[in-house]
């Protein structure tokens, strides 16, 4: 792929600030309810779960989990989910303001994540924003690696609903049995740090899973959605498709390249945060080649090295992410191959109508 041709149509640059920055409420649909017998009682208990009427997470996205674009999806029927380093880090809010600001911008519920690593220090800050998600009223969380355990120990007596991410059948058996209430089931195609395998293959392997099994990956349309439900998915978590809308704060370049590129341009990379993130192949992510050099590649695998390495490393791409939100020169863009069905910026509200519609 050339640069060149996903660059082909890059704007001036800069973040939109839409008119959403304010405090008055977002509009919600009229239509509420999808109301069809057709959906399954797995996406009914989705639904019921994260009190949405659209079976659509907006995943955690760093970047992009600004609070206008998690209020904006929530106020349009699905679930907006926060990321907490991209509320605070990124786009610099407190985070329980960032979690208030939400709730002026829509009385809809929305969720956050939480990712479940070992470092003390996080730990502490995690426990923190724990407490404080649930003093402001948050009833869903979505976690990431790690065991789940004390975070179910935290939410359960407090009704609130965990999905955890999982990659593999026999992470997601585990999961299963830590007491989650359904499980975030990430595939080959999506965005960011990536699956590794089929959202069809793992659909069957995970058929004897008595949970709502979420779909992240490629879902970026309403026929998208309908498809996954037909695997036997509850519902999908979808990254990329809301990058693309007016409400996300990424450069206007980040946004033309998902308009711009096709599934072809997604390739994935170790080279960022040590292991697979899918991102769209331009000039300065093919520059030196995608995978990590041998001394990295060993450092990563060998036991005593393997942890601190992917955690500079990590560190290392969150401050690359950081910059490629705002600064258009910089242009290593997480995306996933559902870029193929995604042909403009649409609003949040227009992306989550054409979920909707998807199901009818
Ligand atoms: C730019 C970007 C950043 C992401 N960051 C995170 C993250 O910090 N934590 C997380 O759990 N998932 C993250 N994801 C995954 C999304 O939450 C979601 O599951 C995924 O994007 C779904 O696939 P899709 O991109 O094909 O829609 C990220 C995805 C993208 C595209």
């Amino acid at each position: 792929m050339r640069a060149a041709r996903i660059l082909a149509g890059r704007g001036v640059g800069g973040v939109p600030r839409h008119a959403l920055q304010g405090t008055s409420r977002l509009a919600t649909p009229s239509r509420r309810g999808l109301a069809s017998p057709s959906l399954s009682a797995a996406t009914q208990r989705f639904l019921d779960d994260a009190g949405c009427t659209v079976p659509i997470i907006k995943g955690p996205m760093y970047p992009g989990s600004n609070p206008e674009l998690v209020a904006a999806v929530s106020a349009a029927g699905g679930l907006g989910v926060v990321q907490p380093i991209s509320l605070t880090h990124l786009y610099g809010h407190d985070f329980r303001e960032g979690l208030r600001l939400i709730k002026r911008l829509t009385d809809k519920p929305f969720g956050v994540n939480f990712t479940i690593l070992e470092n003390k220090k996080y730990k502490k800050q995690m426990d923190e924003w724990m407490h404080v998600a649930a003093e402001e009223g948050v009833k869903f969380f979505l976690t990431s690696l790690g065991k789940p355990d004390r975070i179910v120990a935290f939410a359960k007596p407090r009704g609130i609903k965990i999905y955890h991410d999982v990659h593999t059948p026999r992470v997601a058996e585990k999961v299963a049995a830590s007491g989650v209430d359904g499980l975030i089931c990430l595939n080959d195609a999506m965005g960011g740090q990536t699956g590794n395998r089929s959202a069809e293959t793992f659909a069957e392997e995970l058929r004897g899973i008595d949970l709502p099994l979420i779909q992240a990956g490629a879902v970026a349309d309403g026929a998208d959605l309908r498809r996954a439900l037909a695997l036997g998915y509850a519902g999908a978590s979808v990254g990329t498709r809301f990058l693309a809308t007016h409400e996300a704060q990424v450069t206007q370049s980040y946004k033309d390249a998902i308009v711009t590129a096709s599934g072809d341009h997604i390739v994935w990379t170790n080279k960022l945060a040590g292991t697979n993130s899918s991102v769209i192949k331009t000039d300065q992510v093919a520059t030196g080649g995608l995978r990590v050099n041998a001394v990295v590649a060993w450092l990563l695998r060998n036991r005593y090295t393997k942890t601190l390495t992917r955690t500079l490393m990590l560190k290392q791409a969150m401050e690359t992410y950081k910059r490629a939100a705002f600064d258009d020169q910089v242009e290593i863009w997480q995306a996933g191959k559902g870029v193929d069905r995604i042909e403009s910026i649409e609003s949040c509200a227009d992306v989550v109508e054409g979920f909707r519609k998807g199901l009818m």
